[in-house]
């Protein structure tokens, strides 16, 4: 059994105004109000992290946006600065989710700066990597999650790789209703582990890695029970406050 505290996370993407968050939240609290042995998190839009911190003080509930940009401040449009998150005394930020690499043009390279800036910042990074589908059937999951890993830990040092959380995403099982079977997720998860252990054993066996991609109540306590496996970013199954706290129960247990 690993001393690694399980974290279940909810990526709530373009999902909720400040209502519906406020309407999830006070779903929520009763049912992880006991929760023992599990880190909660809740990744809400940035419009609503005000709202969601505020709301979920005092409880078991942390709260981390779902992008930050690597520069203190400056002329980036639309982005936001490491201060201007730690302000809202939120606990963390998501970093590098495939639809932010696919959609938005997010770079390892800036990757490797976002990375150190979040723990420099006080803010826990979840750093996602994953394989397509056509990078699993070439046989290229392994060269794919090196890559992003060697690069997106490049600038961090050994003494705070324990700090990243790494989020194992394969994208074919993103909001598709594929899950990935406990093996792949294992088999992924370990070597994920084995790759930070190159950098720092001590430091490898402290870090969580997270399985994401159609986590559900009814498939999450098969995946959360893998050895390497110590906790879940859940999309669209974090909408619901009933099927999230099953997701944190499964983790508890
Ligand atoms: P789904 O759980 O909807 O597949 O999304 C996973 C995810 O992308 C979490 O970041």
């Amino acid at each position: 059994m690993s001393s690694r505290t399980p974290l279940i996370a909810g990526n709530w993407k373009m999902n909720k105004t400040i209502a519906e968050a406020e309407e999830f939240i006070s779903g929520l609290l009763p049912h992880v109000f006991a929760a023992d042995g599990v880190d909660i998190g809740i990744c809400p839009p940035v419009t609503a992290l005000q709202a969601m911190v505020d709301s979920a003080r005092g409880s078991a509930v942390r709260v981390y946006a779902q992008n930050m940009h690597q520069a203190d401040s400056g002329a980036f449009t639309g982005e936001v600065s490491a201060a201007m998150l730690t302000e809202l005394e939120i606990q963390g930020v998501v970093l590098g989710h495939s639809e932010r690499r696919e959609l938005f043009g997010e770079t390892d390279k800036a990757l490797a700066l976002k990375v150190p800036k979040a723990l420099e910042a006080g803010l826990e990074p979840i750093l996602c990597v994953g394989e397509a589908e056509e990078e699993r059937e070439r046989g290229d999951t392994e060269r794919k999650l090196r890559h992003q890993i060697q690069e997106g830990l490049a600038k961090v040092a050994d003494d705070r790789l324990a700090d990243v959380v790494i989020a194992y995403e394969p994208i074919w099982a993103i909001g598709t209703g594929l899950t990935a079977t406990p093996e792949q997720a294992q088999e992924a998860c370990a070597f994920v582990r084995a790759l930070v252990a190159q950098r720092s054993d001590d430091a490898a066996q402290r870090l969580r890695v997270l399985y994401g991609g159609s986590m559900k109540p009814d498939n999450a306590a098969e995946l959360l029970a893998l050895p390497d496996v110590d906790g879940g970013l859940v999309g669209g199954a974090s909408l619901d406050p009933a099927s999230f706290a099953a997701i944190v129960e499964a983790a508890g247990a």
